[in-house]
């Protein structure tokens, strides 16, 4: 199969930041994706229903003209979250999530959640309202290893926030080992869960044997080998409540290339082409559609997409760095290249 025409997919985890890179930014996913579940860890957070408003404007402004990319906007969880606002949001028909980080997790999350229990009250909120929970899946004590850090907290907050808020809907975001895909698949038909390129494609060994590659560094951390062999056959095993999210989080070439890099890698501009990779190496190019297209819209509860794009086996040239506001970014794969490209998308609904 040198060419596959699927239907449109989605990006059910993405970052597009603000202000003057939204241009830079908006573009990359507008071409691929029909819609994408957009992150609130903006400095400051995205908080209220108002602000989430405000910025899906500024957003749809950003979209490259004919665009009918649909931001599915999120709320920032926070210790002090008012049920109200879950209330507000919930009616607002833009916001389709809250996100839960725990607090200091990863980047800009200092104002997430300390204490689930402080939360209790918006989380039942929540699940009265259908109003899913997506989350940070990592424990941040100092004393737990970073590489220990997903596995620990299934085990001792997801399982028990499942148990406590029985009709929550909840997806648990960018798996990154083994015991991840191990816990969704035993968890209820309300869980769910989303990955990302980069832990399809890379490990550990990829950001550091030979010298350390910052463009590698993400949170969750790339792990091992077995962990990547089991996300591939997670998300090619046709299973539904496995779907694609990015997690494409774009930083400035010297934030990341800088003695405390940051956390994010910026995939947006190949997204869905290093999916097609994944697959393909996987020999489950006909799995492709469901994990793209089909499974996160069946649990957001929303239609899936009617139009399609087509993807051709081509090597394409990535830029070694883009434009980023009045700065460089460098894209995953940049100044390499990519199997896979983007030929065609049919025009919208
Ligand atoms: C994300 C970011 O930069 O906003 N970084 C990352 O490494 N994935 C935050 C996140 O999703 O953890
Ligand atoms: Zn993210």
């Amino acid at each position: 199969m040198d060419k596959v025409t699927l239907t449109r997919p989605d990006d059910w985890h993405l970052h597009l930041r603000d202000g003057a890179v939204l241009d830079d930014v908006v573009h990359w996913s507008a071409e691929r994706f029909g819609r994408a579940i957009i992150m609130p860890n903006l400095v400051p957070p995205v908080t209220t229903t108002e602000q989430a408003q405000a910025y899906r404007e500024r957003i749809l402004a950003a979209r490259p003209a004919g665009s009918r990319f649909e931001p599915l906007m999120t709320l920032y969880l926070t210790d002090n979250t008012p049920p109200a606002e879950i209330e507000r949001a919930a009616a607002s028909g833009i916001i389709h999530a809250v996100k839960l980080y725990p607090a200091g997790a990863t980047t800009n999350s200092d104002s997430g959640v300390t204490d689930m229990a402080r939360c209790a009250d918006a989380l039942e909120a929540m699940a009265d309202l259908n109003l899913g929970l997506c989350i940070h899946g990592e424990v941040t004590h100092p004393d737990t290893d970073i590489f220990d850090r997903e596995a620990r907290f299934l085990e001792e907050r997801l399982a028990p926030l499942l148990e406590r808020h029985p009709r929550l809907r909840v997806v648990l975001e960018h798996l990154t080992t083994a015991e991840a895909v191990a816990f969704v698949r035993n968890g209820p038909e309300r869980l769910g869960a989303t990955i990302t390129p980069q832990h399809l494609l890379m490990t550990r060994n990829d950001m550091l044997v030979g010298g350390i590659r910052p463009h590698y560094y993400c949170l969750p951390i790339l792990k091992r080998e077995h962990d990547r062999v089991a996300l591939i056959e997670a998300a090619t095993s046709g299973h539904p409540r496995f779907f694609l999210g990015t997690d494409s989080a774009p930083h400035a070439q010297h934030a990341k290339e800088n003695a405390c890099g940051c956390a994010g890698i910026f995939t947006a501009p190949l997204a869905i082409e290093l999916y097609a990779e994944a697959f393909d190496a996987a020999g489950a190019l006909d799995r492709l559609e469901g994990f793209a297209a089909h499974h996160g819209a069946d649990f957001y509860g929303l239609p899936r997409n009617t139009d399609t794009i087509t993807l051709e086996r081509a090597a394409r040239d990535i830029p070694a760095d883009l434009p980023y506001g009045d700065t460089r970014i460098v894209p995953l794969r940049g100044g390499t290249s990519v199997g896979w490209h983007l030929h065609t998308a049919t025009p919208g609904n």
